[in-house]
């Protein structure tokens, strides 16, 4: 078991910066989620810290021990990092306890040795007794359990995740991510979870990284990041907030204040240091706005989406049909397209200003 710090990281192909500057830190047997959108550098991240790519700046230590940093560069082989990868390539030819082995045969660990090892991180996935299986006649999820026994039989101190049940459908993702978080809680590795997926995310993780073009947004835990994102980026990324407009009436007291958001006054939650100012933003979400007969925020429905038990309703505020709306209204309320309702904002948190945003 090992912590993991990421100190100022920065990572270019050719003049694009895949990661700029990114600065995290693993507690010991941490469960870490990165998020991000395609493209946002995730997987870079990852292979630094496994040491498949080299930074152009700033440092890499697992277990107290600088791995990337000015001139070192411990080979990958030597930083007892496992990966388990959405490619989970096993070899067809082999059975699974001999494809679990293969790393302990090509460093001539002996027999004995091989088997009971083998053996143990067959049981840490729950697959004893599938040893003289062949790949071919496993499920899916039941193969990518055979990946993680794969990494986990170099007994590495920190086990790197990307994308590892993308392949997989709804069901199977979920009594996987039961498995990912009994395994977390029976062994204590230290572990960091790259998904597309904010639910897995959110249910898998003490705290998650959110990266957007290269850049930290926030890293922080699940609820945090839901109930106090940093800036627009997070707001809007996580759980579809919505960014409105608004005007803070009066600064901060008992970590809330009154704004004024498209016409009508609300108390919203606010950092301690918010002041009054014209130019806020604030994050709203679906279960924050409810329809109301009289005083409200003027809106037209543009669409209603039947979800089971209650609709998906995406409207505009009458005066600005270039802000989108959206909010859940449970049967057997209807809100056909082209009506004219009125939404109160119940609570909400006003995003705070710039400077000092990340964390
Ligand atoms: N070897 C490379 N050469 C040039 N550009 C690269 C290389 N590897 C990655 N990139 C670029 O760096 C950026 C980050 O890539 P990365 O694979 O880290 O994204 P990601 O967050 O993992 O995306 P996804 O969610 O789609 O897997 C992308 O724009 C990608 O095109
Ligand atoms: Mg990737």
């Amino acid at each position: 078991m090992a912590g993991l710090k990421v100190k100022n990281l920065t990572k270019r192909f050719a003049d694009f910066a895949a990661l700029s500057d990114v600065s995290l830190d693993v507690a010991d047997g941490e469960f870490v989620a990165v998020l991000g959108p395609s493209g946002c550098g995730k997987t870079t991240l990852l292979r630094m810290v496994a040491g498949f790519e080299q930074p152009d700046d700033g440092e890499i230590t697992i277990g107290g021990k600088v791995m990337s940093g000015a001139g070192i560069n411990v080979q990958p082989e030597n930083r007892k990092v496992g990966i388990v990868f959405q490619n989970y390539a096993l070899w067809p030819h082999m059975n699974v306890a001999e494809n679990v082995g293969y790393s302990l045969r090509v460093a001539k660990v002996d027999k004995a040795t091989r088997e009971k090892r083998v053996e143990e991180a067959l049981a840490l996935v729950n697959l004893q007794g599938f040893g003289e299986r062949r790949p071919a006649n496993l499920s899916g999820g039941q193969r990518q359990r055979v990946a993680l026994a794969r990494c986990l039989v170099a007994a590495p101190s920190l086990v790197l995740f990307d994308e590892p049940l993308a392949n997989l459908d709804v069901h199977l993702r979920a009594a996987m991510e039961d498995e990912f978080a009994a395994f977390h809680k029976r062994t204590g590795t230290t572990i960091v979870y790259i998904t597309h997926d904010q639910a897995e995310a959110m249910a898998l993780a003490d705290r998650i990284a959110v990266l957007d073009h290269g850049r930290l947004m926030q890293f922080a835990t699940p609820r945090m990041l839901y109930e106090e994102p940093a800036n627009e980026m997070v707001a809007s990324f996580i759980a579809q907030g919505m960014v409105l407009p608004a005007e803070i009436l009066s600064a901060a007291q008992d970590g809330a204040c009154r704004v004024r958001i498209l016409g009508q006054e609300a108390v919203l939650r606010c950092r301690p240091d918010e002041i009054a100012r014209a130019d806020a933003k604030v994050c709203v979400r679906a279960g924050d706005l409810e329809v109301v007969e009289m005083g409200g925020i003027p809106i037209r429905v543009k669409r209603s989406i039947y979800r089971g038990g209650g609709s998906r309703i995406e409207a505009s505020p009458a005066e600005r049909p270039d802000i989108e709306l959206h909010f859940d209204l449970p049967d057997p309320a209807r809100l056909e397209e082209g009506t004219q309702a009125r939404l109160a904002i119940r609570t909400g948190w006003v995003i705070p200003r710039a400077e000092g945003a990340v964390r």
